[in-house]
């Protein structure tokens, strides 16, 4: 996969991506990843990149001249994901994250200020995404929220086989409690079932546990959640248990 990002604070994206998993991930050539300073694009002798809004009121718009020529330098195909990271887009979530891992080049903006001019969308955004319902000074540490939600997705970067089967969202549910050694620590022990060596059972419990921790923490999740007649009956005797 190639991410090509627009930012005007480039240096942000230095650690993030030279550390761990996403450090890995370009190591080993799965993610080719690129941050480009907006501010070149800007022509004028102070390269100006923003401008006052028509209209009035407080806030800086990022010029729309400065942004798309940005953007059309990166040279997107006409499927390319050309994605503006704002408040105003649609929500990040595993799904989204899945969708975006399929794609072979994303291209990532990230918005300052009061924002970027209308007109930037309507010629060369393809997709805009918030990653949740508050604001953040600018859109930087939003793709790089999005890049590590979709670049762990990646075939072939994370060590155990269909690890990412079994994160919290990818079945709908949270995760529930993991354990390891020791077998006890400050007087607190590890659940049998998971000491018991039987996978059957261990797989029953994780999968209650997922359950009610989902129930008690996201019961909005279980709704979409795919769900068996063996769940429902398991959520149905913890509402007649909590209703005493
Ligand atoms: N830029 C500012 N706030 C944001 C948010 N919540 N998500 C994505 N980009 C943003």
């Amino acid at each position: 996969m190639k991410i090509d990002v627009l930012s005007l604070f480039p240096t942000m994206f230095d650690a993030i991506m030279s550390e761990s998993m996403m450090w890995k991930a370009r190591d080993r050539g799965l993610l080719d990843f690129q941050v480009h300073d907006i501010r070149e694009h800007a022509e004028d002798k102070h390269r100006k990149v923003d401008d006052s809004p028509y209209g009035g009121g407080g806030g800086m718009i990022l010029k729309p001249d400065v942004l798309v020529r940005a953007i059309e330098s990166l040279k997107p195909e006409t499927d390319t994901a050309v994605i503006l990271l704002s408040p105003q887009g649609r929500l990040l979530t595993h799904d989204v994250a899945v969708e975006l891992s399929r794609e072979s080049k994303l291209v990532l903006i990230c918005g300052r200020y009061e924002g970027v001019d209308e007109r930037v969308r309507d010629l060369a955004v393809t997709d805009e995404i918030s990653i949740g319902d508050y604001v953040l000074t600018g859109g930087e540490l939003a793709a790089l929220v999005l890049i590590d939600a979709v670049v762990r997705l990646l075939p072939g970067l994370l060590g155990a086989e269909g690890a990412q089967q079994r994160d919290s969202h990818a079945d709908g549910l949270l995760e529930g409690p993991h354990y390891t050694r020791p077998p006890e620590f400050r007087g607190l022990g590890v659940p049998e079932a998971l000491t018991s060596g039987h996978h059957a059972e261990v797989d029953r419990w994780r999968r209650r546990q997922a359950l009610k921790r989902t129930w008690q923490r996201r019961p909005d999740l279980l709704a979409r959640a795919g769900l068996s007649a063996a769940d429902r009956a398991f959520l149905d005797d913890l509402e007649r248990e909590a209703r005493g």
